[in-house]
């Protein structure tokens, strides 16, 4: 169960809706995976806020793929590391269309990332056009076509996530429907067992886009659905607390 905070709180307001969150999940003693990704900024922070949930780990949203140099404004996979992040963000779709990541760039942050021993969530999606022209699958193809590429021995169920969010979904308060959502999930699936035939079934596949607390117990059981990514609505500990035990 995944949150992304994108470019929302400050230090002092990432360690309150933790502790909160810390708080309210230790006491449902519920045995979910939780990982939150938070601004640079309020990492360390974010990270010792979280010491005392053990199923709470933290992630950053962004790093460059190189181990050091003159890359101003980046920030490097043993920065997080010696901050105790576990967790990185590889390909959201706000990265791709925002900021120019190409897929070329998104492939290499992700076998980067597992190299140097952090954990993945790995985004991917289509847009409206894209759908509406029937490139889904197409698309997925593409976007996961990196896995082929990445050392099988570094990719495993436990470090290794994919987040399906159809990129019309996200923070448009418009969730895409059960079938849409069911029919995007098996072809992941199917496109993870081709090209991780080890552990391509296992893998864990979150939806995202507009989860809230009213429609994420629905979400969470449809089929090849293993847990969600949130924005707007992890924003808020209670909320998010209540997306969590879903
Ligand atoms: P949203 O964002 O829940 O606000 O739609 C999801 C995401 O971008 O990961």
């Amino acid at each position: 169960m995944a949150a992304n905070w994108k470019m929302f709180k400050t230090r002092a307001e990432a360690v309150t809706t933790i502790s909160t969150l810390c708080d309210k999940l230790y006491k449902a003693s519920q045995e979910r995976d939780v990982v939150i990704f938070a601004p640079f900024p309020s990492l360390a922070d974010a990270v010792h806020a979280a010491q005392p949930c053990a199923f709470l780990e933290i992630g950053a949203q962004n790093f460059y793929p190189a181990v050091e140099g003159a890359f101003t404004g980046e920030v490097s996979a043993a920065m997080l590391q010696d901050v105790k992040v576990a967790w990185v963000l590889v390909g959201h779709s706000e990265r791709r269309a925002l900021f120019g990541e190409s897929l070329e760039l998104v492939a290499k942050k992700a076998a980067f990332a597992l190299e140097q021993g952090l954990k993945v969530v790995f985004c991917v999606g289509e847009t409206l056009e894209e759908r509406e022209a029937g490139h889904l699958r197409k698309v997925l193809e593409a976007q996961l076509a990196t896995l082929a590429q990445l050392p099988t021995s570094d990719v495993q169920v436990q470090n290794f996530a994919i987040a399906y969010e159809p990129v019309w979904a996200i923070g448009t308060g418009k969730v895409a429907g059960k079938t849409e959502i069911v029919e995007a999930h098996a072809i992941v699936r199917d496109i993870l067992e081709e090209k991780l035939p080890h552990i391509g079934k296992n893998m864990r596949i979150l939806y995202g886009g507009s989860v809230k607390p009213e429609n994420a117990t629905e979400i969470i059981h449809l089929a090849n659905v293993d847990g969600v990514l949130v924005g707007g609505a992890s924003l808020d500990a209670e909320s998010f607390a209540s997306i969590v035990l879903a």
